[in-house]
C-alpha cells in the first residue's frame, strides 16, 4: 500500500467501548428466555452484524411469524438500552480518545462507521461526539456489513476518497466491508478473527498514529 491517508473510520462496537459483551448479554438474556443455546463462541459470529441478521443466526432456522421476531428484536435492545444506560466517558477503551485526539490535532478526518441504530446515543455518553467529523450507523444505508455500503457513506460524509481512509474494525464482518469498499483496515483482535485486516492490533492502547501510518506503509496527507 502506498497512499495518502486523509481519514479513519471507526467501528464503535468492540472498537471504541465494550459494548460488544453488552450485545453478547442482551442475546444471552433472549437465547435463555427462549431455551436455545447460545455461547460466548457462537456470539463471534454475530460481531457487526444487525440486529435481525444476528437474530437470525441465533434462531438457526427456528421458524416464528414476523410478529414474533419484531418482539424479539425489541426485547433484545431494551435489554441492551439499559446496558448502555451506564455509560460514561470513563467506558471508552484505552487509547480511543487518545487516537481520535491525534487525528484531530493532526487535521485528519474521523467518522463513525457502526451498524448500530444506538451508536449516536453510546457516542454522546462517551462524550467523543466532538471528536468525530461524520457519522455513519444502522440508519444510514440498508445493506449493513460485510457490504461495504456503510463505509462508503462514512468516506462520502467525510467527502474522502475510500483510498484516503483506513477502517478500524474488531469484527470479521467489517474488514470484509472495508476491503471490498477499497479501504486500508486494522483489526483489532485476535488473528483468528481479522487476521485478514492489513495490520493487526490487540487494541487501541498505547497506539500512535504515525506508527499506524508507518505500520500499514502509508503516510498521512500533513
Ligand atoms: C454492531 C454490533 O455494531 O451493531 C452488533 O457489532 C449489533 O453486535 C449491530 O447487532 C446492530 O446494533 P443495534 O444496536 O442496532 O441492535
Ligand atoms: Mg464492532
Amino acid at each position: 500500500m502506498n497512499s495518502v491517508i486523509k481519514g479513519f473510520i471507526f467501528d464503535l462496537d468492540g472498537v471504541l467501548t465494550d459494548t460488544a459483551e453488552y450485545h453478547f448479554r442482551g442475546w444471552k438474556q433472549l437465547a435463555d428466555e427462549l431455551d436455545i443455546p447460545f455461547t460466548r463462541e457462537s456470539n463471534e459470529a454475530l460481531r457487526g452484524i444487525p440486529r435481525r441478521e444476528s437474530l437470525m443466526l441465533i434462531l438457526q432456522g427456528r421458524e416464528f411469524p414476523e410478529e414474533q421476531i419484531l418482539e424479539m428484536m425489541d426485547r433484545k435492545n431494551r435489554y441492551y438500552l439499559e446496558f448502555i444506560r451506564g455509560i460514561t466517558p470513563r467506558d471508552l477503551l484505552p487509547g480511543a480518545r487518545e487516537i481520535l485526539e491525534e487525528i484531530r490535532v493532526a487535521g485528519l478526518k474521523s467518522a463513525l462507521g457502526s451498524a448500530s441504530k444506538n451508536a449516536v446515543e453510546v457516542i454522546e455518553r462517551l462524550g467523543i461526539a466532538d471528536l468525530l467529523d461524520a457519522i455513519a450507523d444502522g440508519n444510514s444505508v440498508k445493506l449493513q456489513k460485510p457490504a461495504p455500503d456503510l463505509f462508503l457513506y462514512a468516506a462520502a460524509q467525510l467527502g474522502l476518497d475510500p483510498s484516503t481512509c483506513v477502517v478500524v474494525e474488531d469484527a470479521a464482518a467489517g474488514i470484509q466491508a472495508a476491503q471490498a469498499g477499497g479501504f486500508a483496515s486494522i483489526g483489532l483482535g485476535p488473528s483468528e478473527r481479522v487476521g485478514m485486516a492489513d495490520l493487526v492490533l490487540p487494541s487501541l492502547q498505547g497506539v500512535q498514529l504515525n506508527d499506524l501510518l508507518a505500520r500499514l506503509g502509508v503516510s498521512d496527507a500533513g
